[in-house]
């Protein structure tokens, strides 16, 4: 069985509290936590920025998963200079013209590469750019909000992009599934070949358990 990693969205932190809620999923202990950058262009939000990313890197070892949901995401890369091998930057298929090159350039930080596909993004714009990634994001519900309701045909798409990174050469690139992983959710995402699981207000963050308790029944779905 192929090992799942967790990857709490920060969005979904107490934003009253955002220190101690980190310290404490740092404490529990997460593969990554998942920062979401919106800049009410790409999405209709407004969340975490570069300063926040600076800042966290100050009082965390946690790997950093982060997910630009910003338009020109090229001129905002350079500032992520506190970033190493362990994070991964996640840039969106759809927010650039020339995703190859951007790509490249956030592995000549020494920096993992990641894209991301909405919903209605067909698998196969993926094919050109394999060699280039460490990471396809699926969104499993459109970008830009906490607590929406998976699509449910993007299951399938998770299977798809599993057998074209299999037949292609490519099977040690992660699939992430984000947008309302639930418990439920999770094990499906889990059957389809998903990797890194962004745990939001449906499952790591839930308030029918403890951050422990919740972290133990979802590792438990992604074959830890
Ligand atoms: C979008 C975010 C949220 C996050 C919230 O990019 O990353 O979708 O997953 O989790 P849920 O969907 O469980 O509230
Ligand atoms: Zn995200």
């Amino acid at each position: 069985m192929r090992k799942g990693y967790v990857s709490p969205s920060l969005m979904c932190v107490d934003l009253m509290n955002v220190q101690s809620d980190i310290e404490k999923l740092e404490k529990v202990g997460v593969d990554y936590f998942h920062v979401d950058m919106m800049d009410n262009h790409f999405v209709p939000n407004i969340t975490l920025s570069t300063d926040f990313i600076k800042a966290l890197k100050k009082i965390s070892k946690t790997p950093l998963d982060i997910h630009m949901m910003i338009e020109h995401p090229e001129q905002t890369i350079p500032e992520l200079t506190c970033c190493d091998e362990n994070d991964i930057i996640c840039i969106h298929y759809e927010s650039t013209l020339h995703p190859q090159k951007v790509l490249a350039s956030i592995r000549a930080m020494g920096v993992k590469a990641g894209i991301a596909i909405n919903p209605a993004t067909p698998v196969c714009v993926l094919e050109d750019i394999l060699p280039d990634v460490d990471m396809v994001l699926c969104m499993t519900v459109n970008p830009g909000f906490a607590g929406q309701k998976l699509i449910p045909a993007t299951l399938d798409k998770i299977t798809r992009i599993r057998k074209l990174l299999n037949e292609k050469g490519y099977s040690e690139v992660l699939i992430e599934a984000d947008g309302n992983v639930s418990f439920e959710n999770a094990v499906k995402m889990h059957a389809a070949g998903a990797d890194i699981y962004v745990a939001g207000t449906s499952s790591i963050f839930s308030k029918a358990g403890t951050l422990e308790e919740n972290l133990e029944k979802f590792r438990k779905i992604i074959g830890e």
